[in-house]
């Protein structure tokens, strides 16, 4: 009979700073300045930062508590919790082993460009086309993925206090002061062509001041919308990741405490993010240059780099390093909670699991790569998006379509099957208080599922299907 070892973080510290690692990811620093940019500036923070204290901090919550609770991973979590429910398990597993493929795809592409200003080719990588030539080839992103994904699984295969606390401990200061270090630079950038001048500190102004300008009540509910898939994305949250990290943190950890950090680093990173780069970017290309997706990261920064003449090489260099601290940190959470998971099912060792999984993820990656040149197809998703790959069609399953399903699922178990007192009894565990219990108690009953509802009609392309009945 085969003895259940259990792993844990060795303290409060290591627990804050591995799911730090995991929610600050490329969705802080590529997803949320754009967003911002296009979401009325100062109007998406304000929005932000509420839903982040209210629906972040409950998602977040609800996920460590059950992990710790039931010390289970999401596939046993939910059956142990009530058997009728087992099936959420499930489900939830289902999104990190999507995430997983195309998130090492990215990480891959990371790399590339973290490599290309090492070896001083920065400039290059500001041409147009190069970032379109590279995902396209055959054979390069496949092998930057494959180096990304073997950094990751020697970090999972290390454990959990050997090598993701250990990893997080390292890297995620690091990656603080590099993020600060560059958004500092950012504000100091200024740029004149003759009788224009434009300075950092103008740029921040516009990342900071609220812009109402075109914003209807319909235009605010996209705001709203775009807010909170944001903030499950950057939270790592209803995707059984939070609950493998909570099920390895000790009984005498103060969760409400700990909680709080991580919901303020992952808010801050992010903020600072917009702060390194709406103003630089702001700068050298107005605000047009905020493009939305691969565009910002991989297009428009690569530019601003180089238009910074020499210094541009070490900013970049500097930059595409804290991007692949970020992306590392958040894709060994994910394999972590797949091999986690999968050793429970199949009670295999770590090393044996940590290999299959290795093996799948990257049979699945590279099927994501060839989606730009074998698979290549042009979709539009039923939220209107037109013109995605399969990558962001793998994105908008697990992301858009399964995540508030979950979260919608969990609150209704958690808040009206096991009750909010189950939670609130794990978070007071060892006499600790929970401050924010009365919040959470209506949040998770009341508010929270209301809010699922409509993220995933709207994701499901129930809204544009409406709209255009009216409009005929
Ligand atoms: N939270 C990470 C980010 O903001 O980039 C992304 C992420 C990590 C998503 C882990 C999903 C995940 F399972």
């Amino acid at each position: 009979m085969e003895k259940k070892k259990k792993s844990s973080f060795s303290n409060s510290l290591g627990f804050v700073l591995a799911a730090a690692g995991s929610a600050v990811g490329v969705g802080n620093i590529w997803r949320f300045p754009y967003l911002v940019a296009q979401d009325g500036g100062g109007l998406f923070l304000i929005v932000y930062l509420i839903l982040v204290m209210t629906f972040g901090f409950t998602l977040l919550t609800t996920d460590v508590a059950i992990g710790r609770r039931t010390h289970e991973h999401a596939l046993r979590a939910f059956g142990a919790m009530d058997k009728h429910w087992g099936f959420l398990g499930w489900i939830t597993f289902l999104v990190p082993a999507m995430i997983m493929t195309y998130y090492t795809v990215i990480g891959g592409w990371v790399t590339k460009y973290f490599v290309t200003y090492l070896t001083g080719s920065g400039s290059q990588a500001a041409q147009d086309g190069y970032f379109n030539s590279f995902i396209t080839a055959p054979v390069a992103p496949v092998v930057f993925m494959l180096i990304f994904l073997a950094a990751t699984a020697f970090i999972v295969y290390r454990g959990v206090e050997k090598g993701i606390e250990k990893f997080s401990r390292i890297v995620m200061p690091g990656l603080f002061l590099l993020i600060i270090g560059i958004a500092v630079f950012s504000l100091t950038l200024r740029v004149s062509d003759g009788e224009n001048v434009r300075t950092g500190l103008q740029g921040l102004a516009v990342y900071l001041i609220p812009n109402m300008e075109g914003v209807t009540p319909s235009r605010f509910l996209g705001i709203l919308l775009d807010a909170m898939s944001q903030i499950f994305f950057s939270l790592s949250v209803s995707m059984g990741i939070m609950i493998t990290y909570g099920s390895y943190v000790k009984k005498d950890v103060d969760l409400g405490k700990s909680l709080g950090r991580i919901e303020f680093f992952d808010t801050f990173v992010a903020f600072l993010a917009g702060m390194m780069i709406i103003p630089a970017v702001y700068v050298f290309s107005g605000t047009e240059g905020m493009s939305a997706g691969p565009g910002l990261m991989f297009v428009s920064l690569p530019k601003v780099f180089d238009a910074m003449g020499p210094v541009g090489t070490i900013v970049g260099l500097a930059f595409f390093l804290m991007v692949i601290f970020a992306t590392l940190t958040s894709c060994v959470s994910i394999m972590e909670t797949l091999v986690a998971n999968c050793m429970e099912v199949f009670r295999w060792d770590r090393k044996k699991m940590c290999l299959v999984i290795t093996v799948l993820a990257a049979v699945g990656a590279v099927v994501i790569c060839m989606g730009y040149n074998v698979f290549y197809f042009e979709v539009t998703l039923p939220t209107g998006k037109a013109g995605q790959q399969l990558l962001d069609v793998v994105d908008y399953i697990s992301n858009s379509f399964l995540m508030p399903a979950i979260s919608l699922l969990t609150c209704i178990f958690v808040g009206w099957v096991m009750k909010p007192k189950w939670i609130i009894e794990e978070m007071e565990a060892s006499g600790h208080t929970f401050t924010r219990k009365g919040l959470y108690t209506v949040m998770i009953r009341y508010v929270t599922p209301v809010m699922m509802l409509i993220l995933f009609l709207q994701s499901a392309g129930v809204f544009n299907l409406v709209k255009s009945w009216f409009g005929k």
